[in-house]
């Protein structure tokens, strides 16, 4: 295929790509959008195969085919729980790539000084994307503390590496060469430097890791396209970023932290919340049914508990229950609830709860003091009023949905422990609220067999 057919189908595989996230923006053209940006994989890869400079289909096949086999597995088995970590894994996999990519692209001929450069930067940026996503990934998928780690002079020490991966790349570039030390250097400072960066970060901040560490596997395959010369990598790899950095932006913004806070402050190390005592009032189904079946007005707050319990079912059938009882029924999500960006109205849309049903924290705290009752169902950190009301608390600042000013708050969870970021949480305490302890898709399903009578 000559070169300009090849430029003309990367361009139609890159309007697929912007058709397909604008269609992720909405469940309701989500699924179209996931099929026609994997059209558009498919093109770019077809596309690329069929370059004349490939030398072998072979290997390439061999490990297309390992490649597929393993996603094909991993997307059958993991938990939707564990998509972070998947994600980690993914950012990871794309750093390694554009890491070796730019490796290899150092064995071509005749590269330029700005080649030189994008080959750099593919190697320092995928380095420390893989080492920085391998160690979010033990952090949330709990293969070591999930906590920030910090010591003394970390910072000083963060400091050198970078000094050092700088002076390296710098005197690479001077002489670039595969034999280069510096080079050596080079990949080794990065991998470290990715280490040491997420290190420090811990607890709730690690979302927002993952978004940046999701930006930064653009960027690099974004620069492995200038290194390999290959448009339709540049263009995906920016696309990448940018969608990294946007969603990251808005999650900083969800926990009101911002980048630089949540890259060195070290999530939860410094500040100890202030210890919250007081009478906890349990309640059982059957009350629980009583209050709810007078509610005009009754808001779902879902949380991360509710993907463990796969309650997303259940909940719908209560939601239809009390709308046929007369009662306004709205879910109020918040942007960071659960374990991923949109994980909330992922699992809604799979039980069918109605798109016009979900209302954004911005839209339903200003008239929560006017429902009747809310409904938290396995969420804790997302409605902590000690966010809102306790300057030592680690996750102050962050914005909350306010069910603590709705006239009766459920809280539905096991135990009195805590959310993902430990912090406690004086709301189990309040005078309006009453804990509905166990499972949350049992304690919804004994709600609603009470309705059915
Ligand atoms: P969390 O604060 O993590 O609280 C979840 C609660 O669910 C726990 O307190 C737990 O209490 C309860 N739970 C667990 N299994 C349950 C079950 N089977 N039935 C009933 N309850 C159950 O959740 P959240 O309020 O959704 O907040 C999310 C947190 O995760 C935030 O700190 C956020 O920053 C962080 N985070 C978010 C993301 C994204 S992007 N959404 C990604 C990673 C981390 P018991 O053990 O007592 O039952």
């Amino acid at each position: 295929m000559s070169a300009v057919m090849i430029n003309l189908w990367y361009v139609v595989a890159a309007a697929l790509f912007i058709f397909g996230l604008k269609q992720l923006g909405s469940p309701a053209t989500a699924v179209r959008g996931n099929v026609l940006s994997s059209l558009a994989m498919v093109i770019a890869i077809a596309v690329t195969l069929l370059n004349k400079e490939i030398l072998t289909f072979e290997l390439i096949l061999v490990a297309a085919l390992i490649g597929a086999v393993i996603g094909a597995i991993a997307a059958q088995k993991v938990e939707m729980t564990s998509m972070p970590e998947m994600v980690a894994l993914f950012n990871g996999s794309g750093g390694i790539a554009s890491l070796m990519v730019g490796w290899a692209a150092l064995y071509n001929m005749g590269n330029t000084t700005f080649t030189d450069v994008t080959i750099l930067l593919s190697i320092v940026i995928g380095g420390m994307t893989f080492s920085g996503s391998i160690l979010a990934w033990g952090k949330l998928s709990e293969v070591m503390t999930s906590a920030a780690v910090v010591f003394g002079a970390q910072r000083i020490v963060n400091a050198g590496i970078l000094v050092g991966l700088v002076v390296c790349s710098v005197l690479f570039c001077l002489n670039p060469s595969v034999d280069s030390p510096y080079l050596y250097a080079v990949i080794a400072l990065s991998l470290l430097f990715g280490v040491m960066a997420v290190l420090p970060i811990g607890g709730a901040d690690m979302p927002v890791v993952i978004s940046l560490l999701n930006s930064y596997s653009g960027l690099a395959a974004c620069a492995a396209g200038f290194a390999i010369n290959n448009n339709i990598l540049i263009v995906a790899g920016s696309m990448v970023g940018a969608a990294g950095i946007i969603l990251t932006n808005i999650m900083c913004k969800a926990m009101n932290r911002s980048l630089g806070h949540v890259l060195f402050s070290g999530f939860g190390a410094v500040k100890q919340a202030t210890k919250v005592e007081g009478e906890v009032k349990p309640i059982v189904a059957e009350d629980a049914f009583l209050i709810l079946e007078a509610a005009q007005s009754v808001s779902f707050v879902p949380g991360y508990g509710m993907a463990v319990a796969q309650a997303q079912h259940v909940v719908r059938e209560l939601g239809e229950l009390l709308e046929k009882n007369g009662a306004e029924v709205t879910y109020a999500i918040h942007p960071v609830a659960g374990r991923m960006p949109g994980h909330m109205n992922v699992l809604l849309a799979e039980a069918n709860v109605p798109y016009d049903q979900l209302v954004e924290m911005e839209d339903i705290n200003p008239r929560i003091d006017n429902v009747d009752v809310a409904v938290v169902i396995g969420a804790n950190d997302v409605v902590n009023p000690s966010a809102r009301n306790d300057e030592n608390s680690p996750i102050y600042g962050m914005p909350i949905i306010n069910v603590d000013q709705a006239r009766t708050v459920f809280v539905l969870k096991r135990s009195m422990g805590s959310g993902f970021s430990g912090v406690d949480n004086p709301l189990f305490f309040g005078d309006n609220t009453r804990m509905l302890f166990g499972d949350a898709k049992q304690s919804i399903a004994a709600v609603v067999a009470e309705f059915k009578g």
